[in-house]
């Protein structure tokens, strides 16, 4: 029970690793705000969890409902302790076939669609004397480029960069803001993902999920609930040091 007593809200919680973590953050004792583009998958993410969630509509591209996410949440919660900024999408392309309005929608949910629900979050923290945690989604693609994902490669850099500034700039109110780096995590996502690649490389279904695994150190590709320990660390008293970092929880695959 390391979360005792806090309140988290969860971008894109309605499924994959955004629900993993709202599952772990519950049994660590904290109540969710599950905050999706998606409100039925929330709704039902949330019952199951049980009655320590709650759903609330946010599309992150649109600020007003943003606004209402974080006041829907505050309203529910009393407060927001925690935000996990996780909402985002993947898209893939070779260089010569990226177009703008592509290149346009996944910076807006990927990288605006983060900055300005920190911004929020951050400020209804200020304004309450919270010494809040701010834990954003990054990726292994951020940290280097790769040959059909400029775009989605692009973005988690952004976010590793946008965690570094918000880091600085937010720990002066006792704000610590962090970020997770995963590798590859199995589920939906990672099917959109196969099914690029079957396109553009020409791979059976299924094809490229098993030579990605089969390319992690530790042996196996990531599932949602590896990443949860750090979510909880870094949303922790344990964590109260640590600013503006990007930890990698990948079973070793950036480094190799
Ligand atoms: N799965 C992986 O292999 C992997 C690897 C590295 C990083 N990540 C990152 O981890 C995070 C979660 O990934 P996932 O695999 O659970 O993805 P996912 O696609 O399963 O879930 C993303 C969630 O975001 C929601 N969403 C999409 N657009 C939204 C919008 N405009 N507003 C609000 N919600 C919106 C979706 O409805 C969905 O519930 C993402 O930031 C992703 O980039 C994933």
């Amino acid at each position: 029970m390391r979360l005792n007593g806090k309140t988290a809200l969860i971008t894109g919680g309605a499924r994959g690793i955004g629900r993993a973590f709202a599952e772990r953050y519950v049994a660590e004792g904290a109540r969710v705000a599950i905050a999706d583009i998606d409100l039925p998958r929330a709704q039902e993410t949330a019952s199951q969890i049980g009655d320590q969630a709650v759903a609330v509509h946010m599309d992150v591209t649109d600020q007003a409902s943003i606004d209402s996410a974080v006041a829907a949440s505050v309203e529910q919660l009393g407060q927001i302790d925690i935000l996990i900024n996780n909402a985002a999408i993947f898209t893939a392309a070779p260089i010569t076939e990226i177009t703008r309005a592509e290149y346009a929608r996944t910076f807006d949910i990927n990288v605006a669609g983060a900055l300005f629900t920190l911004q929020a979050v951050a400020r209804h923290m200020i304004d309450h004397r919270i010494k809040g945690r701010i834990i954003n989604m990054a990726s292994q693609a951020g940290r280097r480029g790769e040959p059909l994902v400029a775009v989605y490669c692009a973005t988690k850099a952004a976010i590793i960069s946008l965690t570094q500034s918000a880091g600085l700039n937010l720990i002066e109110h006792g704000i610590n803001v962090n970020a997770i780096s995963p590798g590859v995590v199995d589920g939906e996502h990672w099917d959109g993902v196969d099914a690029f690649f079957a396109k553009y490389e020409n791979k059976a279904p299924g094809q490229k999920k098993r030579e990605v695994g089969a390319s992690v150190p530790y042996g196996r590709m990531g599932t949602a609930d590896d990443l949860t320990g750090m979510a909880v660390f870094l949303a922790s008293d344990d964590a109260e040091y640590i600013v503006a970092q990007c930890y990698n929880v990948d079973g070793g695959q950036w480094m190799s």
